[in-house]
């Protein structure tokens, strides 16, 4: 791994946001990858906002590697703002972006992020819009 990418994951985990069990969330999603035997959970909580139902919080807890975590706290302040359908137009590669570009072998770790938050969020986006 670069020096450059070990100084970006470690600034991340210097304070990473979002870390923990959202009380009273509306949605959970958990993935774990067998390969590495890490695991991600995501709690997302919605409100009402212009007509919109939209991510007012996220959260996470990992069982995983720095990189993943990392990943998780950039991604959960992504998302926040974004309707369940417009938070599933995201992958990975932009959750991490800030942490520039990936080893081959930490590719996984913001698939783990992307599965989890897909994970919660499909469900929300397969109910009918708020009236
Ligand atoms: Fe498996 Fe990072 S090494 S999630």
């Amino acid at each position: 791994m670069t020096d450059d990418f070990q100084q970006r994951v470690a600034a991340a985990l210097a304070n990473p946001q979002h870390m923990g069990e959202l009380p009273q969330a509306d949605a959970v999603g958990t993935v774990g990858n067998a390969d590495c035997g890490d695991m991600l959970r995501v709690w997302v909580k919605f409100k009402e906002e212009g007509g919109r139902k939209v991510i007012d919080r996220a959260s996470f807890q990992s069982f995983g590697c720095e990189t993943a975590i990392a990943a998780a706290s950039l991604a959960m302040e992504l998302i926040k703002g974004k309707t369940a359908e417009e938070a599933l137009q995201m992958r990975g590669e932009e959750f991490a972006k800030d942490l520039g570009p990936l080893p081959p072998t930490k590719v996984h770790c913001t698939s783990l992020v992307e599965g989890a938050h897909r994970e919660a969020l499909a469900p929300a986006a397969a109910q009918p819009p708020v009236a």
